[in-house]
C-alpha cells in the first residue's frame, strides 16, 4: 500500500519496496531573444563537442581560454586513480591570468567595485591597472617581508573587502597556497585551519561593517594563534589590513614583532613588481576547508591549471560573463562560490566583479536593488536563502528600482518553485534568464545547470550536467536509476573534470574513502569509467534529463547554503563539562532551508537549567561561529539508542520535524521516544508526516 503526502512542493510516496519521489512537473521557462542574441554559448553543438566521445580533450576549450607559460602535453593523466592530473606538463600563473593579461585592453576598466556597507561611503572602483599595482606590491611584501615562497601556506581570515582578493592574487602570484577562512568563523575555527594547513602567516583585518556596526575582527586572530600553537603550529607574522588605514578598529592587543599593519609596511614596497611564478598546472592553488561527516573539517586542495580553466570556462558559458558586464555575486569570498565566481572566474574573463561588505537588508530591504541600480549590475548571483530573506523583507521592493538583470544564478540549496518564480518575475522582472547551479566545495565549479541560452529553465531543477560532466544516479545496490522513474538515489559524476579537488590536504585516504570507495567498480583499474565520484547528495532525474537535487545524504547540514558538520557542532557541545552526550539534527526552516537543532543529555547528578543551555550556545558560537547557532537546544533524559548503543539521530530528526519516527521497536529504550516527543512537541500529538528525503534519511548511527 502506498501513501502519498504533500511536502515542500513535492509529493512523496512511500511503499514497502522503495521510496519514490514524484515532483509535480513544473513548466518550462525560456530565455528571451535579447539574452540569446548576446550570449557566449549559443551553439547547440556544444553538447556534441563535450560528449563522452570527445572526453577528456573537450576540456582543451576551457584551458585555451587561459594564457599559459608553457602549453601542456597530456590533457588528463589517469595513471593513479582517483588522483587525476590535468593539463600535465603545463605551466601557468593564476594571478597573471586574472590581472596582467588584461592590462593591454582593459587597464582602465574596473576589475572590482567595492560597496561599503555604510551608504555614506561611496563605492570604490579598483581598475585592472590599480589591481595590478596593489597585487604586485602586496606580493613583494609577502615575499620579502614574510619570506614566503611557492608551496608555503597562508591563512586569510578576512571580511568582504577588495584587500581579500588582492591578498589571494598576491599569494597566487608567488605560488603560495592560500587558505581563506570565512570571516564569520570564530577564532577557534580559524586556528584549527591554521594548524591543519601549517600556515606561517595569518592575514586578517582590524574590523568591518556589519548591520551598521564596525566589528572588531582582529580579536579573533589572538585566539586563532593560541589554538594553532596548541595544535603545534606557530605563526610568525600576522598581517593586519585596516578598514580605514591609519585608524585602528580593533581593541585587541598588538604584539610587536608579530603583528603588522599592512598600511604601515606596504609603503616600503611601493611600485615594486613581482614576476608571476610559472606554476605547474598541478601545483595547488588554494585550500578551502569544508565540513564532512567527522568532527574535523577537510582541506579541499585545488590545483592551479585545471581549476582555473574550469572556473573560467563555466563563468563564460554558464554565467555568460563578458568583459563589459557588471557582475555581482552576493556570496562571501570565504566560501568556494566566492573563490570561483567572484574572484578567479570573473577576473580571468576581465569582468567587473562587485564586492559588497555587509548585510543584504541593511539598512532596509531595498539596499540590494539600490546597489544594482547604482552600479548598473546586469548579472546577479545569490542563494535561495538570500532570495527567501529578500522576499520576506521586501516582496515589492525590486520594481521600485531601475536596474535590469540579463542573467541570475541561484546556488547552494534546493530552491522552492514559488521562490524561484518570485526571483524570476519580481527580481528578474521577467527579463533575466536563471541558472540553478548545483555543485560543491570539492568540485571547483558548476556540475549541473541549464546552459542559459540553450536550455529551457524548470523551477526547482538544476538541470542536466554542464558541458563535459556526466552525472548519474545510483541506488544503494550500485544500480543506475533510470531517468523518469521517479526514484531518488545518490547522484554521482561518472567522469573526472578539471575543477575537481586534487585531494584532502594531508589525508589522501580520506579523499579516496569519502568520494570514491562507495561506487568504485574496480580498485585496481586505471580506467576512469570505474571511478564515479560520490557527491553525498540525493537526487531525482526527470525524463527530460534534468536533475532535481534533494539534499545531503550524510551528516552534513546545509544551513543557509553553508555546510556544517553535525559532528563539529556535537564536539563543541561536549566541551561543556555538564554535557554527557550530544546529538545534532537538521530542522526545516522557512528562510534558511535547514538549521541545526541540538539534543543533549547531562552527566549523572547534573540538573537541567537555562544556564547549561546558555553554555552550550556559547560553546557553539565560540568553537564554530554564529552561523552554527541552533534553533533549539533540548535537554533530554536519555538519547534514543539501538541495543548495541548506537545513537539514533534519525529518530531525533523525525521528532524535530514532526515526521513519522518509523519503526522504533528495536531500540534499547523505545519509551524514551515518547518522552522526548512531549518535550519537543508538547503534550498533544501532532499530525505525523513523511518529510523531505534529506531529513528522512538523516544521520549515521554511532
Ligand atoms: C552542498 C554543497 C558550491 C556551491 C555552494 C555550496 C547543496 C549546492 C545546490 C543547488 C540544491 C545545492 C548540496 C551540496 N547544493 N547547490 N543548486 N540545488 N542543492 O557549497 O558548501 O560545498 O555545499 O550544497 O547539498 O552537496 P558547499
Amino acid at each position: 500500500m502506498a501513501r502519498t503526502l504533500q511536502t515542500q512542493g513535492a509529493v512523496i510516496e512511500t511503499s514497502e519496496a522503495q521510496i519514490a519521489v514524484h515532483w509535480r512537473e513544473e513548466e518550462y521557462y525560456y530565455p528571451s531573444a535579447k539574452f540569446v542574441g548576446q550570449a557566449n554559448l549559443t551553439d547547440p553543438n556544444v553538447v556534441e563537442r563535450f560528449s563522452e566521445k570527445n572526453f577528456p580533450e573537450c576540456f582543451r576549450e576551457y584551458a585555451d581560454m587561459l594564457s599559459w607559460d608553457q602549453y601542456w602535453q597530456t590533457t588528463l593523466d589517469t595513471s593513479d586513480p582517483p588522483f587525476w592530473k590535468w593539463f600535465v606538463g603545463g605551466k601557468i600563473n593564476a594571478s597573471y591570468n586574472c590581472v596582467d593579461r588584461h592590462l593591454a585592453k582593459y587597464k582602465n576598466k574596473a576589475a572590482l567595485i567595492f560597496v561599503p556597507e555604510p551608504e555614506s561611503e561611496a563605492p570604490v572602483s579598483v581598475t585592472y591597472r590599480e589591481l595590478y599595482v596593489r597585487v604586485n606590491e602586496f606580493a613583494a611584501l609577502l615575499r620579502d617581508f614574510c619570506g614566503l615562497k611557492s608551496g608555503d601556506r597562508v591563512t586569510i581570515h578576512m571580511p568582504m573587502v577588495p584587500e581579500l582578493p588582492i591578498s589571494m592574487l598576491a599569494c597566487a602570484r608567488l605560488g603560495v597556497i592560500h587558505s581563506v577562512v570565512f570571516g564569520g568563523f570564530s577564532g577557534e575555527a580559524c586556528g584549527m585551519r591554521v594548524a591543519d594547513s601549517q600556515s606561517q602567516v595569518l592575514i586578517t583585518m582590524d574590523g568591518y561593517y556589519r548591520n551598521g556596526k564596525l566589528l572588531d575582527h582582529k580579536a579573533a586572530s589572538e585566539i586563532s594563534l593560541e589554538i594553532a600553537k596548541k595544535e603545534g603550529q606557530t605563526v610568525d607574522k600576522v598581517l593586519v589590513w585596516r578598514r580605514h588605514p591609519g585608524k585602528n578598529a580593533s581593541a585587541s592587543p598588538f604584539v610587536k614583532g608579530r603583528d603588522f599593519f599592512v598600511d604601515e609596511v606596504l609603503p616600503k614596497y611601493a611600485g615594486e613588481l613581482v614576476a608571476p611564478v610559472p606554476m605547474d598546472a598541478e601545483a595547488p592553488l588554494f585550500l578551502m576547508y569544508t565540513s564532512g561527516s567527522t568532527g574535523k573539517p577537510k582541506g579541499c586542495q585545488h590545483r592551479t591549471g585545471g581549476y582555473l580553466a574550469y572556473v573560467t570556462g563555466t563563468s563564460k558559458y554558464i554565467q555568460d560573463i563578458h568583459p563589459e558586464d557588471v557582475y555581482w555575486c552576493m556570496a562571501d569570498i570565504g566560501w568556494i562560490t566566492g573563490h570561483s565566481y567572484i574572484v578567479y572566474g570573473p577576473l580571468a574573463l576581465a569582468a567587473t566583479s562587485v564586492i559588497y561588505e555587509g548585510v543584504p537588508t541593511y539598512p532596509d530591504a531595498g539596499r540590494v536593488w539600490r546597489i544594482a541600480e547604482r552600479l548598473d549590475v546586469n548579472i546577479f548571483h545569490t542563494s535561495p536563502t538570500a532570495i527567501r530573506m529578500l522576499r520576506k523583507a521586501g516582496h515589492d521592493e525590486p520594481p521600485k528600482y531601475n536596474y535590469h538583470f540579463k542573467h541570475m544564478t541561484t546556488v547552494g540549496e534546493p530552491i522552492e518553485p514559488e521562490v524561484w518564480r518570485w526571483y524570476h518575475d519580481t527580481v528578474g522582472k521577467g527579463e533575466a534568464v536563471i541558472v540553478d547551479t548545483w555543485w560543491q566545495t570539492e568540485n571547483g565549479g558548476f556540475l549541473c545547470s541549464t546552459k542559459p541560452a540553450l536550455d529551457p529553465m524548470k523551477p526547482g531543477s538544476a538541470g542536466p550536467g554542464v558541458p563535459g560532466i556526466f552525472p548519474v544516479i545510483y541506488d544503494e545496490n550500485n544500480q543506475e536509476i533510470a531517468a523518469g522513474s521517479g526514484k531518488a538515489g545518490n547522484i554521482c559524476i561518472r567522469n573526472p573534470w578539471p575543477g575537481i579537488m586534487q585531494t584532502i590536504w594531508g589525508d589522501h585516504d580520506r579523499f579516496v574513502t569519502q568520494y570514491y570507495t562507495k561506487y568504485c567498480k574496480n580498485r585496481n583499474s586505471k580506467d576512469w569509467h570505474d571511478w564515479p565520484y560520490f557527491a553525498s547528495d540525493g537526487a531525482v532525474l526527470a525524463a527530460d534529463g534534468y536533475f532535481r537535487i534533494l539534499g545531503r545524504v550524510d551528516d552534513v547540514i546545509n544551513v543557509a547554503g553553508h555546510r556544517l558538520g553535525t559532528k563539529e557542532i556535537e564536539s563543541a557541545c561536549l566541551t561543556v563539562p555538564e554535557v554527557a552526550e550530544a546529538a545534532v539534527v537538521p530542522v526545516a526552516d522557512e528562510i534558511k532551508g535547514r538549521v541545526p537543532e541540538v539534543y543533549i543529555a547531562l552527566k549523572p547528578g547534573v540538573q537541567a537549567s537555562p544556564a547549561i543551555v546558555d553554555k552550550v550556545n556559547k560553546a557553539i558560537e565560540t568553537m564554530i561561529g554564529k552561523i552554527a547557532r541552533p534553533k533549539h537546544i533540548h535537554i533530554v533524559p536519555d538519547m534514543p539508542k539501538t541495543r548495541s548503543g548506537k545513537l539514533m539521530r534519525r529518530v531525533l530528526a523525525a521528532l524535530s520535524n514532526n515526521m513519522n519516527t518509523g519503526d522504533i521497536s528495536t531500540l534499547a529504550n523505545p519509551d524514551i521516544v515518547e518522552n522526548i516527543r512531549e518535550l519537543v512537541q508538547g503534550k498533544e500529538a501532532v499530525a505525523l508526516a513523511d518529510g523531505p528525503e534529506d531529513l528522512k534519511k538523516f544521520g549515521t548511527e554511532d
